[in-house]
């Protein structure tokens, strides 16, 4: 091979994750480094999760674990898997004080020896309905910071979604990429499995300002208010021009990431079933409402 069709095929200066953040980072003058590293073992998790959701059938993966989490939902073999994985890598870190995990019932506070001063609020495995039919998946995370020289609380993990120094979501779909946001825009990586790393492929990502396409669970329009019917109908009706497209995968990672890249609305509203809706504030709603905001759309309860 000669030496220019080497170097189109391999590109010699890739602009990994890890890189990307350690630059970003770099702009300020009092940043410690922390949250790069603590990305590097998130990418860890979401790289052992992504290989486990790519070789599930042959591992015996699919199916139940035959306990339930904190909602109530069946728990998947890969939740607890991909679960334990990002446990075990936050807390190695060095870097959290608290996690909160939509599998586990309580809180979970690090060992004081390991402690640092992230909170990080998680969703390991999205969309786990999707699993046994392969259809996408995704982890979501948003991170805090504790409050300087105090002992580590509950009220730490439990603040507006504004005060989020970062979120992102990985999706497992027809490739691995994680999205994430240190409240400077939106950057998304895709993995590359030849070399293990996630190389920047959608930097600056923006939500186109209108979109064709809305996403919402349409099998209980009979339990919406009046409020979601009438503006669900006027997207399928609209008074002038053509009708919006439907599309709703039911994993939240997924749906929201085609929203970002296409355009258009995803939705959960309550229901007379669910009248505080399905998805969970801390892990789901927050760090989706902030990576959507982040990117110029809106986000709204
Ligand atoms: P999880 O698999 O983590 O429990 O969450 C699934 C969520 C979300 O991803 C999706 O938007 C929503 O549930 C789908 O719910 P419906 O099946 O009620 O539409
Ligand atoms: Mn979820
Ligand atoms: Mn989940």
């Amino acid at each position: 091979m000669s030496k220019s069709s080497t170097s189109q095929a391999i590109d010699v200066e890739p602009m990994t994750l890890t890189r990307f953040i350690l630059a970003e980072q770099k702009k300020y003058p009092h940043a410690t480094g922390d949250f790069t590293a603590l990305m590097n073992f998130i990418q860890t998790a979401v790289k052992a999760t992504s290989s486990a959701v790519r070789k599930a059938g042959i591992h015996s993966l699919f199916g139940i674990s035959g306990t339930a989490n904190t909602s109530g939902d069946e728990q998947k073999k890969l939740d607890v898997l991909s679960n334990d994985l990002f446990i075990n890598m936050l807390k190695s870190s060095y870097l959290t004080c608290l996690l909160v995990s939509e599998e586990n019932d309580t809180t979970i506070v690090v060992e004081p020896e390991k402690q640092g001063k992230y909170v990080v609020c998680f969703d390991p495995l999205d969309g786990s309905s999707n699993i046994d039919c392969l259809v996408s998946i995704g982890s979501i995370f948003g991170v805090y910071r504790k409050k300087d020289d105090e002992p580590v609380t509950e009220a730490d993990a439990l603040k507006p979604g504004t005060e989020l120094v970062a979120a992102g979501y990985a999706l497992y779909g027809s490739a691995t990429m994680i999205v994430v946001s240190m409240g400077n825009g939106v950057n998304g990586f895709m993995l590359d499995p030849s070399i293990g790393e996630f190389i920047l492929t959608e930097p600056n990502m923006k939500i186109k300002p209108r979109g064709k396409i809305y996403s919402i669970n349409e099998g209980y329009s009979q339990f919406w208010d009046q409020a979601t019917a009438k503006y669900v109908e006027s997207k399928k009706y609209p008074k002038s021009g053509k009708p919006y497209g439907a599309r709703y995968i039911g994993s939240m990672v997924a749906d929201v990431h085609r929203t970002i890249v296409y355009g258009g609305i995803f939705m959960y509203p309550a229901t007379t079933e669910a009248p505080k809706g399905k998805l969970r504030l801390l892990y789901e709603a927050n760090p989706m409402a902030y990576l959507i905001e982040q990117a110029g759309g809106v986000a709204t309860t």
